[in-house]
């Protein structure tokens, strides 16, 4: 059985892509099943529709409030049978409405070492502080701003002849591997979160 993926984007969705990838190379035992976005030109909605896979938009100025535009995103999950909520350059603060829809199950992509450089431009971030290493991380989603309980990491250096735009590549391809591979692991159903820790337990069910 293949677990089914929602993805929410708001941007180009190389992540997406990545997800998409793994899932129809049969790397990965999941499907992405919808692609839901907040902004009209986001191409990872076009992305999905060459995909053939259902893209919509869901405005959240059509909402009166955040709750409102949450449950409208809950209800399109659910409409797919969503299992597993994947943010992938979602630009947006998940509220409590998604997060008791889908409890443990919306996970995030974030381009640096947490808890280290939370929030946006978090390879501007690394660069400014002048760590010599830097990379990103796939965790669980909770209220706080990217704060929830880590599934993987991936590290690279960062050198002193970088730019934002050449480190942000070089994180961006370890996103492109982590990402997929986590999904891996939740599908596989060895994720088990104890206090602020994942751990992955083996096919037979051990730690
Ligand atoms: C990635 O760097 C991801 O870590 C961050 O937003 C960016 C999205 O890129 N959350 P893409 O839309 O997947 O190409």
């Amino acid at each position: 059985m293949l677990l089914r993926v929602g993805v929410l984007a708001s941007g180009r969705g190389s992540n997406l892509q990545a997800i998409m990838d793994a899932c129809r190379e049969g790397r990965i035992p999941a499907q992405v099943v919808v692609v839901i976005s907040d902004q009209e030109n986001a191409f990872a909605l076009q992305r999905a529709r060459d995909a053939g896979i259902p893209a919509l938009q869901i405005k959240p100025e059509s909402f009166a409030g955040k709750q409102e535009y949450e449950q409208a995103v809950v209800s399109a999950l659910k409409k797919y049978q969503v299992e597993l909520v994947c943010l992938a350059g979602y630009m947006r603060l998940v509220g409590k409405t998604m997060l008791d829809a889908f409890p443990n199950r919306v996970i995030n992509i974030h381009p640096a070492l947490l808890p280290a450089f939370p929030g946006l431009h978090g390879q501007r971030q690394a660069l400014e502080y002048g760590v010599r290493f830097s990379g990103c991380t796939v965790h669980f989603v909770d209220e706080g701003c990217d704060t929830g309980p880590i599934i993987l990491q991936a590290v690279v250096p960062v050198f002193d002849t970088d730019t934002e735009e050449t480190l942000a590549e070089r994180i961006l391809e370890q996103e492109h591997r982590i990402y997929p591979e986590a999904i891996r692991l939740f599908a596989e159903g060895r994720l088990r979160i104890e206090g602020r820790r994942v751990l992955i337990e083996d096919c037979q069910g051990e730690a």
